[in-house]
């Protein structure tokens, strides 16, 4: 019962559609009809300008974070069996989960990528940490948002693989399965990539 409790509740956290919110009570319009129509932080750097982009980052990370945050509410170390990093990453999973679902939002919402970055920033700093400097460099060279974000979810699988001495099988299976969810929620990303015409980031620009 406790478990499902944390599960229903990082589901909840997740779901904060900060984008979609941010555009309906401030802009009056639907961010998802803007844009790459994706609820999530480029789209509103692309739609709303720099400072709401950096607020919906910092808050879609901030869920991926509080999510983690729960599993502390687990009092036993071994909880039915599980340590508490498994009960982390559920939980965390879960919050991206409600990021891209959004209860609050027609489950209709973004693709992962800052509430996933606030998970392992909370589990695994040093990995998030390589994750972005691998996403500003492909973006710096690029200019392609979405192909950063592709390429840091996978350095992110390979540094718990290849990399990590202490990462468990959870964290394992979770950077496989964190992959496969981004890579698949880019998919027309990666089809307008190859057809040359995916959306180049424009720079920092001023508030609408
Ligand atoms: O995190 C989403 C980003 O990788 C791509 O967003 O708006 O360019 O589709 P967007």
């Amino acid at each position: 019962m406790q478990a499902l409790l944390l599960i229903i509740s990082a589901y909840l956290i997740g779901s904060i559609p900060t984008a979609y919110w941010i555009g309906k009570w401030f802009f009056h319009i639907d961010i998802r009809e803007h844009g790459s129509k994706n609820m999530g932080a480029s789209n509103t750097f692309r739609v709303l300008g720099s400072t709401w982009g950096i607020i919906v980052l910092v808050i879609d990370m901030g869920k991926g974070i509080a999510a983690v945050q729960l599993a502390h509410a687990v009092s036993a170390s071994m909880w039915l069996g599980y340590e508490t990093t498994f009960w982390k990453l559920v939980l965390g999973l879960t919050a991206v989960a409600g990021h891209i679902f959004p209860v609050f939002a027609g489950f209709r919402g973004g693709k992962g990528v800052a509430t996933l970055f606030g998970v392992v920033l909370a589990i695994q700093p040093w990995t998030a940490l390589i994750s972005v400097a691998a996403f500003v460099v492909v973006v710096f060279l690029t200019k392609y948002i979405s192909l950063g974000s592709i390429v840091a979810v996978v350095v992110f699988a390979a540094c718990v693989w290849f990399a990590v001495q202490e990462t468990n099988v959870y964290m394992r299976w979770f950077s496989v399965l964190s992959a496969v969810l981004v890579i698949f929620m880019h998919r027309t990303n990666i089809r307008r990539l190859f057809a040359g015409n995916e959306n180049k980031f424009k720079g920092i620009r001023k508030k609408k």
